[in-house]
Formats: C-alpha cells, sequence, structure tokens
C-alpha cells in the first residue's frame, strides 16, 4: 500500500450544536436535512467520491441516528420492496453500501483536535482526510479530492482554505500564507479564530484537511487553547514548524451549513438545483416576490 494513498476520513461528529438549538436539543445536528438528505450524508458522499473507503464518525451520546442512517435498514427495505418502491429502495441501499463505517464515541466533547485524536487507532501510521460537516461545499471535483491532488503533488499536510471577510476572520482558523502559486499557498503559521487586527491574513481554513499521522503525537501533547478546547489548529501550527504544510484555495460555493443562516441559504440553493424541486420552488419564490436573485448560473 504506498502511502500517497488517502483510504480513511475521520468526521468528527461529538459537538453539541449550540448555534442550531433548539432544534439540536435531542437531534443531531448532522442530521439536519439538506433538502432531501442530511447533512452528514453530503460530506459522507464527498470524502467518498474523493476516493475514501474508511470514514471513521466521532460521536458522542445522543448521536445513533448517525449510525442508523448508515446502516442497514431491513423493515424498511422489505417495505419498500412489498410496495414496489425500486427506486427509492436503491437509493436507501447504497446509503449503507457508501463506506466501512466506524464510530468512536468523545466521551467529553474537549475539542477538534481531541476528536481527531480519538481516531488515532484506528488510522495507524498512514496520511488521512478530515471533514468537518458544518461546511458543506458545492464544487464540481469534490473539495477533499482538491487537497488530495496537491497533497500527492507536494507531499506535505494540505488544508482547504477560502478567503473571507475580514470581519469574519474571528470564526476561522487563519493561515500565514506564502503564495506558491496560484491558489496554492505555503502555510507559515496559523491562528485558532484571530481578532481581526491580529489575523496573518483573510483566508480560512474551511473545514477540509489531509494530514500525515505525524499530527497525532502532537495532539497528545496540545494543551486547551481558544475557549479551553483542545484545537487541531494549535497542533497543525506545531506540525508547520516540523514538515511542510500547503493551503489550497478550494474551488466551489461554500456553505456554513452549522448556522442557521448559512442553513437556510444552502437549503435554498440545494432545493433550486434539484430537478424535480427546482422549478416548482423557483416558481413558488418568484410569487413571493422574493428578491433572491434567482437560482445561481
Ligand atoms: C473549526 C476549526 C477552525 C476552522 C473551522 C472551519 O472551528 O477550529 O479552525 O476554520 O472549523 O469550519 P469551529 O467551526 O468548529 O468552531
Amino acid at each position: 500500500m504506498s502511502h500517497s494513498e488517502i483510504r480513511k476520513a475521520v468526521i468528527p461528529a461529538a459537538g453539541l450544536g449550540t448555534r442550531f438549538l433548539p432544534a439540536t436539543k435531542a437531534s443531531p445536528k448532522e442530521m439536519l436535512p439538506l433538502v432531501d438528505k442530511p447533512l452528514i450524508q453530503y460530506v459522507v458522499e464527498e470524502a467518498v467520491a474523493s476516493g475514501i473507503q474508511d470514514i471513521i464518525v466521532i460521536t458522542g451520546r445522543g448521536k445513533r441516528a448517525i449510525e442508523d442512517h448508515f446502516d442497514r435498514s431491513f423493515e424498511l427495505e422489505e417495505n419498500l420492496k412489498g410496495s414496489g418502491k425500486a427506486q427509492v429502495l436503491s437509493q436507501i441501499r447504497r446509503i449503507s453500501n457508501l463506506a466501512n463505517f466506524c464510530y468512536v464515541r468523545q466521551s467529553e466533547a474537549l475539542g477538534l483536535g481531541h476528536a481527531v485524536l480519538c481516531a488515532q487507532h484506528l488510522i495507524g501510521d498512514e496520511p488521512f482526510a478530515v471533514i468537518l460537516g458544518d461546511e458543506i461545499i458545492d464544487a464540481p471535483t469534490p473539495a477533499l479530492a482538491q487537497l488530495i491532488h496537491v497533497f500527492k503533488k507536494r507531499k506535505g499536510a494540505v488544508l482547504g482554505v477560502q478567503a473571507v471577510p475580514r470581519s469574519e476572520v474571528s470564526r476561522y482558523g487563519i493561515i500565514a500564507p506564502r503564495r506558491l502559486a496560484p491558489g496554492l499557498h505555503r502555510v507559515e503559521d496559523l491562528v485558532e479564530k484571530p481578532a481581526p487586527a491580529d489575523a496573518p491574513s483573510h483566508y480560512a481554513v474551511i473545514g477540509r484537511y489531509v494530514l500525515p499521522p505525524a499530527i497525532f503525537p502532537i495532539l497528545r501533547k496540545t494543551q486547551p487553547g481558544k475557549n479551553g478546547e483542545i484545537q487541531l489548529t494549535d497542533a497543525l501550527r506545531q506540525l508547520a514548524k516540523q514538515s511542510p504544510m500547503f493551503a489550497y484555495e478550494v474551488q466551489g460555493q461554500r456553505h456554513d451549513a452549522g448556522d442557521k443562516l448559512g442553513f437556510l441559504i444552502a437549503t435554498v440553493e440545494f432545493a433550486l438545483k434539484n430537478p424535480s424541486l427546482g422549478p416548482p420552488f423557483s416558481d413558488y419564490l418568484k410569487r413571493l416576490r422574493l428578491n433572491t436573485g434567482g437560482p445561481r448560473a
């Protein structure tokens, strides 16, 4: 097995979903439906379309619905078979065949860095991907595939970034970049959620990472940082000091679906693009005379 193949992806899904309360009081935020699929299915499909075979979901209390979603559902399948709904049946079966799923419980919400560390024993000694389900990236080439492409050429950690307005830098990990080529930067340093005045750039890390296993011993030593959490960004900062790290400006439309407004915008955009729902939904919006600007070209 060549160690430049990225076979495994970690999807942290143990967060409390506080930005989406009360909807997330008893249901995982990862299961919120964007039109007709839960958010986490979009990121799993992105991973699979990028060549990932093993998906490691970091879960916590109250997240059982995620496991059920990616498992077989015999009763439902029998029922659909019996009522001749072949198309829905194949859609439902496809979900459980997408990848090999593994679940690790993070018993305490100690931060994103700690969540990634929980997957160490399943990753072993090979590079891997991390995908955050709050960010849904709508792109012809899957966002993770774009990063893996860079990883194979450059042989270093690769972070997905996008330029954000200066006023929003305090919501993200922000890189200190040195430009290497169009869309590609060397990461000299990075900082978690800086104040606009302290931000080293306006390039934000957008929840897609390809990382070497060398991140694990660093994570193990990483002390709680911003908000008292063990931050992946702080461990990446250490990693960037000892080996090359790159940032790639991901091509695609990004939605912050973990936020109420971002989720609403993503819902409208995905609904308008849906072949069967798009036309009637668009008519409805026109009737409402909402100044939406219409569907994206
Ligand atoms: C996390 C990371 C941050 C990154 C962001 C992308 O923050 O800590 O560096 O920019 O995801 O979504 P969170 O949104 O979990 O607070």
